[in-house]
């Protein structure tokens, strides 16, 4: 015995902890379920899909085996097979064709946009299902980012102009939640106002309060096809990772402007922030569980490196537990199939 040992433990485990023994509830199968606290069920996912032009095309995403780019046709099979599922809503995002995009990225005003005619043809065939659209101006600006470029720099107010009024046309053509990702600010508000004037009271606003700079998008922009074209990064607008009272600021601002639910993302690496918002407003709060969460998970159990699907419904699990009413995430289908057993 050198002077660093500990003196021998001459209590038994009783007389330490008393009678309590945590592991008696963890003994069998029904007890655990019995005092299980959280669950995730199919009603708590919002499945992102990828656009693409044509017809009959599906193409595969490099980064994110199992997931696809889909033309409008196969969309609305995605969606009907989504609704089957019993998924609540999905989220698209378009890979827009380089000829139609330019520094202001005014094909988002452009009523026939890809977006606008995924969320018509999908409507029309599954009526009961929810379309959540972006308004963010990536996937049209030929530089990759969410504004307008101007001078090296993204100008907010007229950015925000335009988000509103593609937000109009998103309404027009059926999106029942308008979800910007720009982080621009005031767009809460303007996105309500013009709503508003137009007739569509009954659209809800997600906002992406707390999106943060970060590397875990990168998948994300193979699939729309923005990763070429990006110069510089997303730190003038986007919240930086090392920030959480910002984070609660952001939300804050963009509830007084209107906004009916909270989003956090990337979501894994900022539970701490799910559980902030939650604590702080006790309203609506999601998380998107990011291209390169899917792709970590993905790879690894590709390699045989983990359980992929364990890890994929635990990471779920811990945006519930975190306080999560419902999760983005490109799993969702998968995760679908897997509760419904
Ligand atoms: C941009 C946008 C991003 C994502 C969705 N819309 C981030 C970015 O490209 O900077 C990321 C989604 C994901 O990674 O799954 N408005």
């Amino acid at each position: 015995m050198n002077k660093f040992s500990l003196p021998r433990q001459s209590r038994t485990v009783d007389e330490i902890t008393g009678s309590r023994r945590l592991r008696r509830m963890r003994r069998a199968d029904w007890s655990r379920r019995l005092v299980q606290e959280n669950h995730l069920t199919v009603d708590d996912l919002i499945w992102p899909l990828f656009l693409t032009d044509g017809e009959n095309r599906r193409e595969e995403i490099a980064a994110m085996p199992g997931v696809f780019r889909l033309s409008v046709d196969l969309a609305v099979k995605e969606a009907e097979r989504a609704a089957k599922l019993g998924i609540p809503a999905l989220a698209t995002f378009p890979q827009v064709v380089f000829s139609l995009k330019d520094v202001a990225g005014s094909e988002i005003l452009n009523p026939d946009n890809l977006i606008n005619r995924a969320t018509r043809a999908i409507k029309a065939a599954v009526p009961d299902i929810g379309i959540i659209t972006d308004g963010a101006l990536d996937p049209f600006t030929s530089h990759g980012h969410d504004g307008i470029l101007r001078d090296g720099v993204i100008v907010n107010d007229e950015t925000v102009e335009q988000v509103a009024s593609a937000a109009v046309l998103q309404a027009a053509a059926g999106a029942d939640i308008i979800a910007p990702s720009d982080m621009m600010d005031g767009r809460i508000g303007a996105i309500r106002d013009a709503l508003d004037a137009a007739g569509y009271q009954d659209v809800a606003i997600m906002s992406y309060a707390t999106k943060f700079a970060s590397a875990f998008y990168g998948p994300y922009r193979e699939a729309i096809g923005t990763q070429g074209l990006l110069r510089g990064d997303k730190k003038t607008y986007y919240i930086d990772h090392a920030n959480s009272d910002e984070a609660i600021r952001e939300a804050e601002q963009d509830l007084a402007e209107g906004a009916d639910m909270l989003m956090v993302k990337p979501g894994l690496p900022y539970l701490d922030i799910i559980r902030r918002l939650k604590d702080e407003f006790q309203v609506p709060t999601f998380a998107y569980q990011v291209s390169g969460e899917y792709a970590m998970i993905t790879a690894a159990a590709q390699n045989g490196w983990i359980d992929g699907d364990k890890a994929m419904m635990e990471s779920l699990l811990a945006f519930k537990r975190a306080g999560c009413d419902g999760i983005l995430t490109y799993f969702a289908p998968k995760v679908a199939e897997l509760l419904k057993g």
